[in-house]
């Protein structure tokens, strides 16, 4: 099947940004690919092209700087490419006690997992409101229900994209877009390691979290929480689930 829609993913080289960009693939969008390292972004381009007929475009952009979401739209605009549908998955986070670590670390985490988003997030709508259709995933998290002690501006930056994007699900649907949150569990990606944790033994696999994230887009689910642990998980109430979040993140810092 050829679509001729386009979808941009950041975050494509890893994990479930990059399990996305495979079952995008196999259904033939075109893709825009967007992550920091040039050389896993040209592998994947070669593999996805191999793979199916889909065009795919790779940017190298550190989305963690000032001005990265509008450098990414001026030149997805150079290459003429129109966007049907905005993943926002690129995000990142650490591990360990918030008052020993390095500010700048907590600048850069909030501007790539709040401040890019929500930048791309007006930029594409802009466009998507013009086309009169579009739809944007944002990847937010269980964690997006609750707070996380030892992990806790990650956490904070992830109760905002889900409240971001609930609210504009209801703001743009009159203008025919679709937003939806995907609030994946711990899931067996690079996460972990580049967050300085040992990996969770009851992850899931990020293939499946991106068969259900993309199932559930189809479908116009506004927030999607892929298993049926992670679904419970969020039905615990807040400071209850913060203290077990708490237990459970100490136990995975390397570093203790
Ligand atoms: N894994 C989990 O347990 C879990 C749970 C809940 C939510 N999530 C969320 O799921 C999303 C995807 O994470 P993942 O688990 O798949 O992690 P991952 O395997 O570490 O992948 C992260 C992706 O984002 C890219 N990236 C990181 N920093 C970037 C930057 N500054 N600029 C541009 N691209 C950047 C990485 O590529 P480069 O390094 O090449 O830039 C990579 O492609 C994140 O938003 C994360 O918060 C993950």
């Amino acid at each position: 099947m050829t679509t001729e829609q386009t979808v941009l993913i950041t975050g494509a080289t890893s994990g479930i940004g990059y399990e996305l960009a495979k079952i995008f693939a196999n259904e033939g969008y075109h893709l825009v690919l967007v992550a920091r390292n040039d050389n896993k972004l040209n592998q994947i381009k070669e593999e996805l092209q191999k793979r199916r007929n889909a065009k795919v475009y790779i940017i190298q952009e550190d989305l963690s700087q000032i001005g990265a979401g509008d450098r990414l739209f001026r030149e997805v605009k150079r290459l003429k490419l129109e966007v049907d549908i905005l993943i926002n998955n690129a995000g990142a986070g650490y591990t360990g006690l918030f008052h020993e670590k390095d500010f700048e670390q907590d600048i850069h985490m909030m501007q790539l997992n709040m401040i890019t988003l929500t930048e791309l997030t007006k930029l594409f709508a802009n466009e998507m409101v013009k086309n009169k259709r579009g739809k944007i995933l944002n990847v937010a998290s269980t964690g997006s229900y609750h707070g996380g002690p030892y992990t806790a501006v990650y956490y904070a930056t992830k109760a905002y994209v889900l409240s971001f994007s609930e609210a504009l699900s209801i703001e743009l649907k009159p203008y025919g877009i679709v937003v939806s949150a995907l609030c994946p569990g711990a899931t067996k990606t690079d996460f972990a390691r580049r967050a300085g944790k040992q990996d969770s033994s009851i992850a899931m696999e990020a293939k499946k979290v991106a068969e259900i994230a993309y199932k559930e887009l189809m479908k116009d689910k506004k927030v999607i929480i892929p298993g049926l642990r992670n679904k419970l998980l969020v039905k615990i109430p807040r400071m209850w689930a913060s203290h077990m979040v708490g237990k459970y993140q100490k136990a995975l810092l390397i570093n203790k």
